[in-house]
C-alpha cells in the first residue's frame, strides 16, 4: 500500500516547486523588462536633452538648424569659431530686382538738406557706400562724378541717386571728383581720375561715370555694366526727350573695368567744355565694341538748369581732336594719366577726392 500510495499521490513537495519556480519566472521577466525600459528611456532622454541643448544654443548663436558644428558638446566660444560666427551664404541678387518701381516723380524746387537725405539712407555706409543685405549684388559699381563748384546740384544727386540705386540692389561706392584749382575743367580727365583711386577703395568691376546735374527719371534705367558699353542718358529734357544724334554719349555712361582699359581710358587733354564724350564714342568703336541703350522710355533723364561754369567755355580745338581719336588714343588715356589727390575725405553720403590734374600746357604739381 506504502508503495502504491507513493505511486498515485503526488508529492505536496513538488506541486510547491512549481510554482515557485513559475512565480521566479516571472519575476525575472518583469524585471527584464522593467530594466529595459528604464534604461531606454533614460538613454533617450537624455539624447533629447543634449539635442535640445544644442538647439537652444544654435538658436541663442544663429547657427543654422542643419549646422555641421559640433553636436553633443555644442557650440563653444573657446574652440574654433568658424561655425558660429559665419553668416550662412547669400544668394546672388536676382537679374531684376523686385524692389524697382519705374517712372519718378523728379524735380528741383524744393532745397535739399543733407541730413535728411542721410536720415532717409540709413544703409549708406560712410564714404557713399552700399550693398543689399538680402542677396549678394551682382555687380561692384562705383559711380564717378566729375566735379568743381555744385554743391547744390551735388545735393539733389544724392536725394535722387541714394534710393534708386538702393533699390537696383547694386553694391556701389559713390565718387565724388574735384578739379582743384581754377584752371579749365577737364571732365575726361576727372574721370580716369575717379576710375584709378575707386579701384584703389575696392574691387570694382563696373564704372558709371555721371554728371552730377543728371537725374533718372526711371529707376528700371540700371547704373550697371552690360557686354557692352552703356549710354544712359538716352532721353533728356533738355534734348526733349532723345537723343540730340546717334553717336551722342554724354551725361552718363557705365564701362565694364575691362571695357575702359581696353579703349585705354578717356582722353586727358580736352580743356574745356565739349568734344570728349564724342573722343569716348569714336575709342570704342575703333575698338569694335557698340553701344548699348535702354530704351527711349527707361532712359528719360532731368537735367537741373544752371549758368555756364566759369573756366569751362567751347573748346574751340574739340573738332580737331574727334578726328584725329584713331590715333591719341594710342597715347592719350591711361597710359599717360598724371595727377596728384591732394585730399580724400569720406563723408556720409560719398567720397569726395580733391585732386590737382593741371591746366592746359600746365603739368600737376608734383
Ligand atoms: C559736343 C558734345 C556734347 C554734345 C551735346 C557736341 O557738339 O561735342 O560734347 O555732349 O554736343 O551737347
Amino acid at each position: 500500500m506504502g508503495r502504491n500510495m507513493t505511486a498515485v499521490t503526488p508529492m505536496p513537495g513538488r506541486g510547491l516547486h512549481v510554482t515557485c519556480l513559475a512565480v521566479m519566472v516571472l519575476c525575472g521577466v518583469h524585471l527584464a523588462v522593467t530594466l529595459f525600459y528604464y534604461l531606454d528611456v533614460h538613454v533617450y532622454t537624455g539624447q533629447m536633452m543634449r539635442r535640445f541643448g544644442n538647439f537652444m544654443e544654435s538658436e541663442r548663436l544663429s547657427i543654422p538648424a542643419n549646422s555641421t558644428g559640433p553636436s553633443s558638446a555644442g557650440p563653444t566660444r573657446t574652440g574654433s569659431s568658424t561655425a558660429v560666427s559665419s553668416p550662412p551664404p547669400l544668394q546672388p541678387c536676382p537679374e531684376t530686382s523686385p524692389l524697382l518701381v519705374g517712372p519718378l516723380e523728379i524735380g528741383f524746387s524744393q532745397s535739399v538738406n543733407l541730413e535728411d537725405v542721410q536720415k532717409i539712407n540709413p544703409l549708406v555706409r560712410e564714404g557713399g557706400r552700399f550693398a543689399p543685405v538680402e542677396c549678394t549684388a551682382l555687380q561692384k559699381v562705383a559711380i564717378i562724378i566729375p566735379f568743381r563748384n555744385r554743391l547744390q546740384h551735388l545735393n539733389y544727386w544724392l536725394y535722387y541717386l541714394h534710393p534708386i540705386l538702393q533699390r537696383q540692389q547694386l553694391d556701389y561706392g559713390v565718387y565724388v571728383i574735384n578739379q582743384h584749382g581754377e584752371d579749365t575743367f577737364n571732365r575726361a580727365k576727372l574721370l580716369n581720375v575717379g576710375f584709378m583711386e575707386a579701384l584703389k577703395v575696392y574691387d570694382y568691376s563696373c564704372f558709371v561715370f555721371s554728371d552730377v546735374d543728371l537725374i533718372p527719371m526711371d529707376d528700371r534705367n540700371i547704373y550697371k555694366c552690360y557686354s557692352q558699353p552703356r549710354h544712359l542718358a538716352v532721353s533728356m529734357d533738355k534734348f526733349g526727350f532723345r537723343l540730340p544724334y546717334n553717336q551722342y554719349f554724354g551725361g552718363i555712361s557705365a564701362l565694364s573695368k575691362e571695357q575702359h582699359e581696353k579703349i585705354n581710358g578717356f582722353p586727358n587733354d580736352y580743356w574745356g567744355w565739349g568734344g570728349e564724350d564724342d573722343d569716348i564714342y569714336n575709342r570704342i568703336v575703333f575698338k569694335g565694341m557698340s553701344i548699348s541703350r535702354p530704351s527711349g522710355g527707361i532712359g528719360k533723364c532731368r537735367m537741373i538748369r544752371h549758368n555756364r561754369d566759369q573756366n569751362n567755355a567751347p573748346n574751340p580745338q574739340r573738332f580737331n581732336r574727334i578726328s584725329q581719336t584713331r590715333q591719341t588714343m594710342q597715347h592719350d588715356g591711361l597710359n599717360s594719366l598724371v595727377y596728384k589727390v591732394l585730399e580724400v575725405k569720406k563723408y556720409p553720403l560719398y567720397t569726395f577726392i580733391d585732386v590737382d590734374i593741371g591746366g592746359p600746357g600746365r603739368p600737376p604739381s608734383r
